[in-house]
């Protein structure tokens, strides 16, 4: 089942957004919930903490997971995902810092560090609601065109295009992280609901290919049309060409 809401604008469709999660987080406090970093949910997490400052939600007993994370990237480092999540987000609510799950991007052992990652999200009962961001190349986490759908969390070697989006981020290119551990398209797909968020209209063609095209592994989000509860919460702009795909939107 797939439910589609339109928002006018980035703020409202953040607000939307936040507001499911919120939501879940009323219903069951200590639930589990998947997280993404990337400019799309920035708007939720301020919304978030908003409603956290206001009294409106508390995140005391709740458990999160992130998708994944630079290999050779510590928590002190401004592109590293741990650092992105803590200033964005951790270091404004009052979650546990137990409570908060990150793939070690210093891990001495990838495949360890993959064996570990998945047995946390086991022990954590699966992930409950899995927050999504959409690459415009149909990525999600760092799943990328032509992988396989089976996988768990796994190191993966970062394509050339994205090397080369990131370099100007970093000091040299030889900074650049090279590969980064990411949750896999079967981790993604156990999560029992799927949230998946897109602002822009640079974002409409992937979303259209995503949800109303053959699903395929070049387009990696393409297997969302399999999951049984996708939640997909768009502005105006982004979901412009699904909407001439036929597919039912709601406000
Ligand atoms: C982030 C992630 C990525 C992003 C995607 C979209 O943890 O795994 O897949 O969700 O690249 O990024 P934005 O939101 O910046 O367009």
């Amino acid at each position: 089942m797939m439910r589609i809401y339109e928002l006018p604008d980035y703020d409202s469709m953040s607000r939307r957004a936040a507001n499911i999660i919120s939501a879940h987080v009323l219903l069951r406090p200590s639930c589990t919930l998947g997280l993404a970093t990337g400019s799309t949910p920035l708007g939720i997490y301020r919304q978030l903490i908003r409603q956290y400052e206001a009294g409106d939600l508390s995140l005391e007993e709740t458990r999160c997971v992130n998708l994944d994370e630079y290999l050779g990237l510590g928590p002190t480092h401004p592109q590293s995902y741990r650092y992105f999540m803590q200033k964005n987000f951790f270091d404004h609510i009052n979650i546990n810092p137990e409570n908060t799950h990150v793939p070690d991007g210093l891990c001495p052992d990838a495949d360890a560090e993959c064996a570990r990652y998945n047995q946390v999200i086991k022990s954590l009962g699966g992930v409950d609601l899995q927050l999504l961001g959409l690459g415009h190349n149909g990525h999600i986490g760092f799943n990328e065109p032509g992988r396989s759908f089976e996988l768990g969390t796994h190191l993966v070697d970062l394509s050339e295009s994205t090397i080369n989006a990131n370099t100007r981020f970093f000091k040299s290119s030889a900074q650049v992280p090279h590969q980064a551990l990411t949750m896999g398209i079967k981790n993604i797909m156990e999560a029992k609901q799927i949230l998946v968020v897109v602002s822009g209209a640079d974002k409409a063609d992937i979303v259209r290919r995503a949800f109303a095209g053959p699903v395929s592994p070049d387009v990696p989000c393409s297997i969302l049309q399999m999951h049984r509860d996708v939640i997909l919460v768009g502005d105006t702009a982004a979901l412009s060409e699904l909407r001439k795909a036929n597919v039912s939107i709601g406000s």
